[in-house]
This record gives C-alpha cells, sequence and structure tokens, in this order.
C-alpha cells in the first residue's frame, strides 16, 4: 500500500478544526464524521482537491461525490431548487437527505464532483463537526464516504484509519456516528419525488412532508445513481442473508430475539440497528470464521435502507 501521508488524528475542537480548515485551504482532503458516516471532504471547486478524493478512495472517476453545505441559501447558490424540492430542505435539513438537482453553469464547482452530469447531489448535514468545519473553511465540501471504493461505511475514525489510514492526512475524531446508514439520496421532479438510494429519511417521511408522491425507478442502462452499483459496502467473505440458523464457520448477526455472536439491536429497534449495522459488519470481517451470516430484519421504515445495505453487501 502507498503511505503517503503520516495521518493525523484530531479532535473536533476549535484548534481541530482549525487544522482540518487549513488542510482543505491547502487543497488537501480531510476525513471527518457526519451524522450517517464518515466522510472524506474536500473543497468541492478544486479540481486538485478532489481528485485527491478520488485518488485515496481508489474510486472510479465517472462516480460523482455529494457536495456539503451549511444551508439552502448556499445550496442555490450551486444549484436550482424547484419549490418541491425547497419543501424538502425546509423539512429534512439540516440532516440525512440528499437531493439531486439541475446544477448552475456559475456554480464554480470542479466538473471532478458532478462527473459530467447536469445534476449535482447536495446535502446539508447536521453533525457539529461536520457544520464547524464547512464554516471554518467557507467551502462546499465534496464529501464520499470515507473509505476505499467498494468497501463497507465507516462509522468511526477507527474504521476510517483502518481502510485510509496513510493515504490521507487528516481524521477528526467525533466518536460513533449517530444514524450509522448514509443519507437518503432523491431527486425531485415533476410532481413526484424519486428515490435514489433509500436511506434514514423514509419514503413514508418524504411522502408526508412534499405532499406529493414517491417513486422508484429501477435504471437498468446510465449510470445515474452509481452508488446503486450492486458489488458496494462488501466485506471481504461470503455474507448470507435472513438466517435463522448459522453454520458452523458463520459469524452470526442477530437481530432482536434472534441472537448471534452479536445483537444489531435486542430490543428490534430499526433505527438502534441502523446506527449499528456497518460496525456489525466491520466486526464480522474481521473476526476468525470463513463467512457472515445476518438475521432478518423487516422491511418497515429505515429498515428499508437496511436491507438495501445487506443485500449489497452479500452480492
Ligand atoms: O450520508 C452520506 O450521504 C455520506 C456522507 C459522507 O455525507 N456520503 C456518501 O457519499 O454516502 P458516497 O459518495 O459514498 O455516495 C454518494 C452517492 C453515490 O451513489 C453517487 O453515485 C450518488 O450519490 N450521486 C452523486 N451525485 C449524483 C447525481 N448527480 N445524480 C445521481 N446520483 C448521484
Ligand atoms: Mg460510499
Amino acid at each position: 500500500m502507498t503511505r503517503d501521508f503520516e495521518t493525523r488524528i484530531c479532535l473536533p475542537d476549535a484548534s481541530g478544526i482549525a487544522l482540518a480548515a487549513e488542510t482543505i485551504a491547502a487543497g488537501h482532503t480531510v476525513a471527518v464524521p457526519t451524522e450517517t458516516v464518515y466522510g472524506l471532504a474536500a473543497d468541492a471547486r478544486d479540481s486538485d482537491a478532489v481528485a485527491r478524493i478520488y485518488a485515496a478512495k481508489g474510486r472510479p472517476s465517472f462516480n460523482p461525490l455529494i457536495v456539503h453545505v451549511p444551508d439552502a441559501e448556499a445550496a442555490q447558490a450551486l444549484a436550482r431548487m424547484s419549490p418541491l424540492a425547497l419543501r424538502l430542505a425546509a423539512a429534512f435539513w439540516p440532516g440525512p437527505l440528499t437531493l439531486v438537482l439541475p446544477v448552475r453553469p456559475e456554480s464554480g464547482l470542479s466538473p471532478l464532483v458532478t462527473a459530467g452530469l447536469p445534476t449535482v447531489a447536495i446535502r446539508c448535514p447536521a453533525h457539529p463537526a461536520m457544520r464547524a468545519l464547512l464554516e471554518a473553511s467557507g467551502a462546499p465540501l465534496a464529501a464520499p464516504s470515507a473509505n476505499r471504493s467498494g468497501a463497507i461505511s465507516p462509522t468511526s475514525a477507527e474504521h476510517v484509519r483502518t481502510s485510509l489510514g496513510g493515504r490521507i492526512p487528516l481524521i477528526i475524531d467525533g466518536g460513533p456516528t449517530a444514524r450509522g446508514i448514509e443519507s437518503t439520496i432523491v431527486a425531485p421532479e415533476d410532481g413526484h419525488v424519486r428515490l435514489l438510494r433509500p436511506g434514514p429519511v423514509t419514503a413514508e417521511m418524504l411522502e408526508r412532508a412534499a405532499d406529493a408522491p414517491v417513486v422508484t425507478l429501477s435504471h437498468s442502462g446510465a449510470i445515474e445513481a452509481p452508488g446503486q452499483l450492486e458489488s458496494h459496502y462488501a466485506p471481504s467473505k461470503p455474507v448470507r442473508l435472513n438466517v435463522t440458523e448459522p453454520g458452523a464457520d458463520e459469524y452470526m448477526i442477530g437481530f432482536g430475539a434472534l441472537p448471534g455472536d452479536m445483537n444489531l439491536s435486542e430490543n428490534g429497534d430499526l433505527e438502534e440497528a441502523a446506527s449499528s449495522l456497518f460496525a456489525a459488519l466491520h466486526i464480522a470481517d474481521a473476526a476468525s470464521t470463513r463467512g457472515i451470516a445476518v438475521a432478518p430484519v423487516p422491511m418497515t421504515g429505515i429498515g428499508v435502507a437496511i436491507n438495501d445495505r445487506l443485500k449489497r453487501a452479500a452480492a
């Protein structure tokens, strides 16, 4: 593995955020916690900086990045927001919702961020460390999940260090993330909301706030949401789903009444299960067993997003 950097770890206090903002201003990347997963952030206007994100992750450059902004006003400087988009932003920002919007030609964003698409994915995060970094750097921050491309998303600074140590200069350690699953991605379109990636903001929540139907279309052709690539979030060993009886050589991830080597939520609480999902996959991946078995998780609420990530882990 190439070790281009001595990776430093700092806290999200005043000096840590100042160091992180300097690192961003110098055109480098910083791993930073959000309420969903840790992101690898860089100035979204600076192509060299954005290229460093792709290089550190080993990510195919056709895969566009989410741009993080402090508020809806900053989003409107980058993209056009319809009344429907504004309604969703008012309901869920700051928070784990990403809006895919028509990019403004004068946005100043690096073309590497959108990977040539006429749209840009924008999110206004709620985590205080990410918000402090947005304020201190004064830049829109492009940030994919802070893991090697195709690997499990990081929900702790330690996950980031294991995946990207030596490849990035700085990690802000804000402890484990609260939501544990990447943001919901939607495209607000004419009279409906198209769901591109399920997440903490559920279809029911979207429908209620938008007062418009939520539709899901699977696109076979063009890469519209390449995060929908089949094998994503992949552990290094076979994953079996909806298991009630694990094999002798499987690490069992339990849920509710179905126990295991660890349990996503003993009370069967789906929010808790979402926040522990990626940590569980990291632990199971590091265990000495040959495979991973996962108990059934109900398809209600955020359970849809949990099952989406599990299906990809098993692909
Ligand atoms: O919670 C999150 O969203 C985290 C934190 C760090 O904010 N970020 C994250 O980023 O999950 P990433 O890069 O791992 O996933 C971004 C997804 C990808 O699937 C990408 O293809 C999709 O967003 N995306 C980006 N721009 C898009 C666009 N213009 N149209 C459709 N999909 C887009
Ligand atoms: Mg990712």
